[in-house]
């Protein structure tokens, strides 16, 4: 049973076995967690996400974690929002899937998301904190051998902490 739990921290600190980024199309950097992530893993990641020839929206490429406590870093690219008139839920679960796609292929027990595109991009946090959830769920109910012993939600604030939580525990049923 894949246990779902949502945390307050930095990203980069978390030892687990993937982090995703909340990338962009070039996969070439940029600010928030993608940023942080690319400070604190050094200077060999931009170097090897130059090999990827990018990410298209809802995909997801993986690399090396580098300087990181993570041994892979998961890069996701999710949609910009446009007041949901863009098919930004479904390419919003389109990046769960896929980087809990890629988790598995590199037989990850533990994996830890950001809230993609709840910053720049300007997804409504409580629309994105419930594509999140059903969409994992969707994914481990699907995929019931899949290996992954835990899925972090990592919040770096209190109120989307408070958002996850509250829309885990509503997927629960609890
Ligand atoms: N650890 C965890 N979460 C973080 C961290 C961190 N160190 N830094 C930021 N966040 C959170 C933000 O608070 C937000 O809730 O990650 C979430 C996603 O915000 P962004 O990083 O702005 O990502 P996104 O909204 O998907 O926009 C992507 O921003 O940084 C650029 O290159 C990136 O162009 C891309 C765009």
């Amino acid at each position: 049973m894949t246990r779902i739990e949502v945390v307050q921290a930095d990203i980069t600190e978390l030892a687990v076995d993937a982090i995703v980024n909340a990338a962009n199309n070039s996969l070439m950097g940029g600010g928030g967690v993608d940023g942080a992530i690319h400070r604190a893993a050094g200077p060999d990641l931009l170097t090897e996400c130059r090999t990827l020839q990018g990410c298209e929206t809802g995909a997801a490429k993986t690399t090396a974690a580098y300087r990181l406590p993570s041994r892979h870093i998961i890069h996701t690219v999710g949609p910009v929002w446009q007041d949901g008139l863009a098919n930004e839920s479904a390419l919003l679960a389109s990046c769960y899937r896929e980087c809990l796609s890629e988790a598995v292929v590199h037989q990850c027990r533990s994996i830890a998301f950001p809230a993609i595109s709840c910053g720049v991009y300007g997804y409504p946090m409580d629309q994105a904190c419930e594509v999140s959830v059903w969409t994992i769920q969707g994914f481990l109910a699907a995929n019931a051998d899949c290996g992954l012993e835990a899925i972090w939600l990592c919040a770096f604030s209190e109120d989307l902490y408070q958002c996850w939580q509250k829309a885990l525990l509503e997927s629960l049923g609890t």
